[in-house]
């Protein structure tokens, strides 16, 4: 296997095999012929961050984002490469992503997920590879598989429950012993979510305590609201095949349940949130299944995950912020000002649950995007000014008890309410770089207070961290609505 290292500035002699590969002559690279004897990380890794899949539309955003804290005196980047399968799509990715300035110095580096080869090389040389190519359940495990293998942290911007729980069987121990930080879905899947019912819980002071969470998703914008086909294929490869998920399930032992005093109730299947003036019906994210993860780490590490080498003051700070969450029944759903948009969101749904279940079905879906997702999804993906002027809005509503001793007397209704807020700008393509830019930063800065490895959901890793301080210094924001008692009249 070789390995190309392309920069703007080198020499002109390729390898008829590597112009193969690439399909055209790049400007000018330069080849490395180090074949990666051995797969272990190097003490010293050449890059702090690989962005793989960097020329994918999520990609080029990613890179975008990061070169924002490149070389900047206060931020831990210092080494940055991207990485993928074709050098051109790279380069003019790199070249968006740096405009209007020219592109930097840095350098690219080829990497196919179906040559593990390549993928080994990558993750020896790095201290973090972040990954964007999807979708995650065909692409992601061989990357997964490269960094748990060298020892080199992971993080992706996944949003396919399967691939993180599948992954989470067949790669956590590994991973824990070679020192491997594996933390899919550090993207809008699942950070606000797992953020915002984190800050929901906290609001919550003894002996107040909340047992049910429900969050909203809102998606405003005065133009289309539109994401790339990238997210909706892995959207309908989920569906697809949602029955290895339950398998999956089934033949792995029991994870530990937290301990939620109260009950959830179903409700109807669309609902109306007057205190916000919002029509909502369940969604069935990643969102969920994640902070069900987080939670049920938690379950099994009452103080959160120790961190490989802790000062006393990081494990004091760590102790303290898990000992501010209780666990809440938590549910997703998404949400419109008008019953119709909700109509239209159930309308999506139903296409991919019913033309998800066969070849044909998947083949129309998947080719006929913008008219099956109702124009949800399109091939090109948004405009720059569609991705401009999109929001969200993530409501947590929080229902729980005045006094936590009430809870577990028989049938008693909630009598507390607390509705927090999650806000930020558009979901797939500035929210989630930033977020996924956010958690590398903090690796690199503080990873000797994160575990030493395994494969976990963002929450449990990154919550007691200065994450969320991190996403309100970048256009995110955390806000308390509203805290309301309720009184039930008895007649
Ligand atoms: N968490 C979130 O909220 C969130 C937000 C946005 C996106 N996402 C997820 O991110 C993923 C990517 O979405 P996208 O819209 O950016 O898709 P995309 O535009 O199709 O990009 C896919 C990327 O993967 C690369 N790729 C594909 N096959 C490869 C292979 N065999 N080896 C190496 N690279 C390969 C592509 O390279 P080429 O350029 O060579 O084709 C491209 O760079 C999806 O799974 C999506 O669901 C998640």
């Amino acid at each position: 296997m070789w390995t190309i290292n392309a920069t703007y500035k080198s020499n002109r002699t390729i390898l008829p095999k590597i112009l193969d590969h690439f399909g055209y002559y790049p400007t000018c690279f330069t080849i490395s012929t180090n074949r990666a004897m051995s797969q272990k990380l190097s003490p010293n890794p050449t890059y702090d961050v690989i962005i793989l899949g960097a020329s994918g539309f999520t990609g080029k955003h990613v890179i975008r984002e990061a070169l924002k804290f490149l070389n900047v005196s206060s931020s831990p980047l210092k080494n940055l490469a991207i990485a993928g399968r074709n050098a051109s799509r790279l380069s003019r990715a790199l070249q968006w992503a740096s405009g209007p300035n020219p592109p930097p110095e840095i350098p690219i580096l080829a990497a196919d997920t179906n040559d593990p080869s390549s993928l080994r090389h990558l993750a020896s040389q790095t201290k973090i590879i972040l990954n964007c190519v999807g979708p995650f359940r065909l692409y992601g495990e061989p990357v997964v598989e490269a960094c748990v293998d060298s020892g080199c942290d992971y993080l992706d911007i996944c949003g396919e429950p399967e691939f993180m729980e599948r992954m989470e069987v067949k790669y956590h121990d590994k991973a824990v012993e070679n020192g491997s930080l594996v933390v899919s879905a550090c993207g809008f899947d699942s950070v606000p979510a797992e953020l915002g019912w984190m800050f929901c819980s906290r609001q919550w002071t003894p002996p107040a305590i909340c047992s049910t969470i429900e969050a909203y998703i809102s998606l405003e914008s005065d133009k289309r609201i539109v994401g790339n086909l990238g997210t909706y294929e892995s959207a309908v490869l989920s569906v697809a095949n949602a029955d290895k998920l339950q398998e999956l399930r089934r033949s792995r032992p029991k994870k530990p349940r937290p301990v939620i005093l109260g009950t959830s109730s179903k409700g109807p299947m669309i609902n109306h949130l007057k205190e916000v003036g919002l029509w909502a019906v369940k969604l069935p994210s990643a969102d969920a299944t994640v902070v069900r993860r987080t939670l049920s780490c938690l379950a099994e590490n009452l103080h959160g995950l120790p961190g490989v080498n802790e000062s006393t003051e990081q494990i004091e700070r760590r102790e303290e912020f898990w000992s501010t969450i209780k666990p809440a029944h938590f549910g997703m759903k998404i949400a419109s000002k008008y019953l119709l948009g909700v109509v239209r969101f159930i309308t999506v749904g139903k296409f991919i649950a019913l033309f998800g279940k066969t070849g044909i079905g998947r083949w129309l879906l998947l080719n006929f995007p913008s008219v099956f997702s109702l124009g949800f999804f399109r091939k090109k993906g948004p405009t720059e000014d569609e991705v401009a002027s999109a929001t969200f809005k993530m409501w947590f509503v929080g229902d729980g008890f005045t006094d936590g001793s009430l809870a577990s007397q028989g049938n008693r209704k909630p009598d507390m309410q607390i509705i927090t807020r999650v806000m930020g700008p558009e979901i797939g393509y500035l929210t989630t770089p930033s977020i996924l830019v956010q958690c590398a930063l903090i690796l690199l800065k503080e990873r000797d207070s994160l575990p030493k490895g395994g494969v976990f959901p963002p929450g449990i890793v990154f919550g007691p961290t200065d994450l969320q301080d991190r996403l309100q210094k970048n256009g995110i924001t955390f806000d308390v609505i509203s805290k309301k008692t309720v009184v039930h009249l008895t007649i």
